[in-house]
C-alpha cells in the first residue's frame, strides 16, 4: 500500500518511515487507554458494590422494642407455632405450618430427604432467616423480639461446613471464648471425639491448621467445629448435617454424649445418619416442609410411615456396603 504511493511519488520514503513510527508510537498508548478505561469502570462497579454492602440495612435486625435475654438465664425451651416460610419466588413453602415444643435439655433429631425443609428450620431458630413474628419462641419469648446478639449467644449453630482459620487448632476451638484454658478446650475436644487425634498431631494443640499447617479431613474439620460449639456451652445447640463426614459409629457416640451427659443443653440434631438419630429423645420426620411424624426411634420403626421406610432403606444400604 505504502510502496504504491511512494512509486507514484505521492509521498517520500522519509514520510512513509515517519508514518510507520508514528503509528507504532500510538499503538501502545491507545491500548493502554483502553485498559485504563476498563480498569476504571471495573473499579467504579466494585466501589458501588462495596458501598451497597456498607450502606445496606440488614434485613434481619433488632426490633425497636427488642428485649435483653442474658444467655445464662436461658433454659432452652423452643416453641414453634404455625411456622411457615416461603422463599422469595418459590412456588412451594419450604416450611408449612410446623407446630412443636422442645423441652429444655431435650435432644431432638430431625430427619427427612433432601429438600424437606430441615436446613430452613435450623436457620429459622437463630434468625439466620427472616421469619415473621409470632412463630418461634425461646423460653416463651418471641425470637423476633429478643436482641439478636442475645439470641445468637443462646444458640450455638453448626453448619455442614464451618470455617476454620489458618491458625492453631487450639485457637480454632476456643474461637468463641478466646480466654478459654487448656482443660476447657480439651473437654470440648473430648466430647467432640477429636481429642485423641489432636494428640497425634506433630504439635498437638499448637498444630497449625490450613495452608501453612496440616490439612484436616472432612470429619476432623466437622469435629473441630463441633468442639468449638460445645466450648461455648450455649443453652441450645443446632447441628445441621454437621457430622455428615463423621462415620456412623462415632456420630452415634457423639450424639449419645450430647443427649446424656450435658443434660441441660437442648440439641437439634439434623442428620441423614439414622443410627445416630435413633439415640435422640425424640425424632421429627420431615417431608415437603412438614413434620409428618414425631416419636422415639422405637415408636417410629414400629409404625408404617416415612421413618420406617427410611430406616429399612438405610439398613439395606449398610448391608450392601
Ligand atoms: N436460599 C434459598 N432460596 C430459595 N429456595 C431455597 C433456599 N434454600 C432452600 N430452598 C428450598 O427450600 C426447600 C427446603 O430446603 P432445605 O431447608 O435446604 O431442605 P433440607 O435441608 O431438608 O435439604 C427446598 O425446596 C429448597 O430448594
Ligand atoms: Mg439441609
Amino acid at each position: 500500500l505504502g510502496s504504491g504511493a511512494i512509486e507514484a511519488g505521492a509521498i517520500s520514503i522519509g514520510d512513509f518511515v515517519a508514518l510507520i513510527i508514528y503509528v507504532e508510537r500510538l499503538v501502545f498508548p491507545t491500548a493502554l487507554l483502553g485498559f485504563t478505561i476498563t480498569a476504571y469502570q471495573r473499579g467504579e462497579v466494585s466501589l458501588d458494590r462495596i458501598e451497597a454492602v456498607l450502606t445496606s440495612e440488614p434485613q434481619i435486625k433488632d426490633a425497636e422494642d427488642a428485649i435483653a435475654l442474658p444467655p445464662e438465664l436461658v433454659l432452652g425451651k423452643v416453641t414453634v407455632q404455625n411456622l411457615s416460610h416461603t422463599y422469595p419466588g418459590a412456588r412451594q413453602p419450604a416450611l408449612n405450618q410446623l407446630n412443636f415444643t422442645i423441652e429444655p435439655g431435650e435432644t431432638i433429631a430431625v430427619v427427612g430427604s433432601v429438600g424437606s425443609g430441615k436446613s430452613t428450620l435450623a436457620n429459622a431458630i437463630p434468625r439466620l432467616l427472616n421469619i415473621e413474628p409470632g412463630q418461634i419462641f425461646l423460653d416463651g419469648f418471641d425470637i423476633t423480639k429478643i436482641r439478636l446478639q442475645d439470641l445468637r449467644e443462646a444458640i450455638a449453630y453448626v453448619p455442614q461446613d464451618s470455617f476454620l482459620f489458618s491458625t492453631q487448632i487450639r485457637d480454632n476451638i476456643r474461637y468463641g471464648i478466646p480466654v478459654a484454658e487448656q482443660p476447657e478446650v480439651e473437654g470440648a475436644a473430648q466430647q467432640a471425639q477429636i481429642h485423641p487425634e489432636i494428640l497425634n498431631f506433630p504439635k498437638q494443640y499448637d498444630t497449625l491448621v490450613g495452608e501453612r499447617g496440616i490439612t484436616l479431613s472432612g470429619g476432623q474439620r466437622q469435629r473441630t467445629s463441633l468442639a468449638r460449639a460445645l466450648l461455648i456451652d450455649a443453652p441450645v445447640l443446632i447441628l445441621d448435617d454437621a457430622l455428615s463426614s463423621v462415620d456412623n459409629q462415632t456420630a452415634t457416640e457423639i450424639l449419645e454424649t450430647l443427649s446424656g451427659e450435658i443434660e441441660s443443653q437442648t440439641v437439634l440434631f439434623i442428620s441423614h445418619q439414622l443410627s445416630a438419630a435413633a439415640t435422640a429423645d425424640r425424632i421429627f420426620v420431615m417431608d415437603q416442609g412438614q413434620i409428618v411424624q414425631i416419636g422415639t426411634h422405637e415408636e417410629l420403626i414400629n409404625q408404617a410411615g416415612l421413618y420406617q421406610s427410611l430406616w429399612k432403606q438405610q439398613q439395606l444400604e449398610e448391608v450392601l456396603q
